[in-house]
């Protein structure tokens, strides 16, 4: 077998977010549940979320963000030859939001496929993308991480409605002369998959908090090392550290256990809250918005959640 037109490797060339423009506060929550804002920002970190209204969907979001990364990659939807949407809470399991998104977006019959590994869904997609394109099997690649937690949450249990929020983050993905996207560090422990649940399709999210914190603080610092690792790249050289938005505790627990002394910390969640397979692009899309990042300068991202799952990688802020 001949191998043709492989790339040497691929970089992220441009990312791009959306967020909803409902902003929902803590004190907005605690007109109808018994919290406060005082718990919710001790506890979690989160100050403010947006939550999407009724009519608009996750594809809405996905190809809002999509859209925006590409627009931002200077290359156009007939460039594009793979799409992959990370997430976890389609109304519908049928169709897949990346055929729907590829579609609205005008990219023309490219693979479409969706990845359910929940928050560490973005770093799952990302690294499909990344042997894609060095593999020879797409060119350029959307991924997106988007969701809509708000239809999937029991708006009376104040343990997971304080928490979860939508929102989408994406990033296009090329090839490149030098790689721009270390190897993924992934894993699951799914003897814990009760932990972050939906136990049927007329339920809601369930969360068992405290098992899946013990979990983040003790077991993910050695997965952001080893990424580290095999990206030939000392912690403390990283530019930035933007692990999954799912408490500011489990994320400043991580980066001090890390030693990225040098990075800016993403603390995204403060204002976003927890978007689960967006939060990391959304995140990093963010702190390049407001220039808190520069371009060039070596990011590890970090996924983790239900299965529960996680997946990290270095890559070049593009
Ligand atoms: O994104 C997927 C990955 N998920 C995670 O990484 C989540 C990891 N877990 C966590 O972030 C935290 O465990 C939570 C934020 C979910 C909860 O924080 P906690 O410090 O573990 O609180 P807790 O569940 O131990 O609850 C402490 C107390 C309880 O009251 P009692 O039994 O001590 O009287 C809860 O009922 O806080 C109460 N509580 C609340 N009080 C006010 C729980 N939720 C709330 C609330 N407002 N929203």
């Amino acid at each position: 077998m001949r191998i043709l037109d492989t790339a040497p490797g691929a970089k992220v060339l441009a990312l791009g977010h959306y967020q909803p423009s409902q902003v929902v506060t803590n004190d907005d929550l605690a007109k109808t549940m018994d919290t406060n804002d005082e718990w919710i920002q001790s506890r979690v970190g989160i100050k403010e979320r947006r939550v999407a209204p009724d009519g608009e969907t996750l594809e809405d979001m996905a190809t809002q963000a999509g859209g925006k990364a590409l627009a931002a990659s200077g290359l156009s939807a007939a460039d594009i030859d793979l799409v992959i949407v990370a997430t976890c809470t389609l109304e519908s399991q049928i169709p897949n939001a990346s055929a729907v998104v590829a579609h609205r977006l005008g990219i023309d019959s490219p693979g479409a496929f969706d990845v359910n590994a929940a928050c560490s869904g973005f770093c799952y997609a990302l690294a499909a993308a990344d042997a894609a394109v060095r593999a020879g099997s797409a060119t350029n690649v959307l991924v997106i991480g988007a969701e809509k937690l708000s239809q999937w949450l029991d708006w009376t249990d104040r343990s997971t409605a304080v928490i979860f929020a939508d929102g989408a983050g994406a990033a296009v993905v090329g090839p490149s002369d030098t790689p721009g996207i270390g190897p993924v560090v992934w894993g699951s422990s799914g003897d814990k998959s009760e932990a972050i649940r939906i136990p049927d399709r007329h339920d809601s999210l369930r969360q068992e908090g405290q098992t899946v914190f013990r979990w983040a603080t003790t077991a993910l610092h050695p997965v952001a090392k080893l990424a580290c690792e095999r990206a030939g790249v000392d912690p403390s050289e990283l530019a930035a550290f933007v692990p999954h938005q799912a408490n500011l505790r489990i994320i400043e627990s991580i980066a001090r256990k890390l030693g990225a002394d040098n990075a800016v910390v993403a603390r995204d969640i403060v204002t976003a809250g927890n978007t689960s397979a967006a939060s990391v692009p959304l995140a990093l899309s963010r702190m390049l918005e407001r220039g808190e990042v520069r371009s060039g300068g070596l990011a590890l991202i970090l996924g983790f959640g239900a299965g529960l799952t996680y997946a990290g990688q270095v890559i070049e802020i593009p």
